[in-house]
């Protein structure tokens, strides 16, 4: 089942001879259960990509079709609905609120949001990504490593339909990354969802179905997981 659709979109930073083309026409679809990575080098348009899939940020032509809904034709205030009720973002610059505790940072979810996970699934998230023991901290006496892991609890809290990484493990050791990827693969699989990690990382690619590379706005499948 199709859960996203890219049609024909770009994107053109500037105009003159600042102009950038980002995002060359792009064709794109991502099905239910689907793990998949973006690799490219610096600059090549991921984020711009990721960005773009997530209503963040408006593409210069072409369509974004989101479950069945057009959000690349929606005013803000309604794509903003879209973000906060069916997509999980992990983006780079950290989303944690400073003067929350983790704990809180949960909790103001459900302000905004139903249907976000109980006491006992958010145990065990925090149990799988080894932050339990941060709960009462604030986000200035995490390390790199650990805001990042509960800037990625805080996006797999709200039950999203889609999750959108933009590379969620850079700052983390290798072994704490592959752990990250085997509960985004298992989260994506048990919940039926959707997940587009971005990674500089090949030997992550491992755990995805499919693997693209974005080249000088160019996006390109490589392969299908192991095949
Ligand atoms: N807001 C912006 N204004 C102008 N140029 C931008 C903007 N965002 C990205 N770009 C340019 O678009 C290209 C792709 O950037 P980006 O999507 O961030 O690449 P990546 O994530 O692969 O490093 C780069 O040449 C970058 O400089
Ligand atoms: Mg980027």
């Amino acid at each position: 089942m199709t859960v996203l659709e890219l049609q024909q979109v770009t994107k053109t930073f500037g105009s003159g001879r600042t102009k950038v083309e980002a995002l060359k026409e792009t064709n794109f679809r991502a099905n239910k259960k689907e793990l998949i990575a973006i690799i490219g080098p610096s600059g090549s348009g991921k984020s711009t990509f990721l960005t773009i899939v997530g209503g963040l940020l408006s593409p210069t032509s072409g369509e974004v079709i989101l479950n069945g809904k057009t959000i690349s034709g929606m005013v803000e205030r309604e794509r903003s609905q879209v973000r906060l009720g069916e997509i999980g973002f992990v983006l780079q610059a950290s989303n944690l609120v400073p003067f929350l505790t983790v704990d809180k940072q949960m909790k103001l979810l459900d302000q905004v949001k139903k249907g976000n996970m109980d006491n006992k699934e958010l145990k065990q998230l925090y149990d799988d990504l080894g932050i339990e023991e941060l709960r009462k901290k604030y986000p200035a006496d995490l390390s790199g490593g650990e805001r990042q892991r509960v800037a990625i609890a805080k996006a797999l809290y709200t039950n999203p339909s889609i999750i959108l990484a933009d590379e969620p493990t850079a700052s983390l050791d290798s072994d704490r990354a592959y752990e990250v990827m085997e509960l985004l693969k298992h989260e994506t699989k048990s919940k039926e969802t959707t997940t587009i990690v971005v990674t500089h990382d090949i030997r992550l690619t491992e755990y995805c179905d499919k693997v693209y590379k974005m080249t000088d706005g160019i996006l390109t499948l490589e392969g299908n997981g192991d095949e």
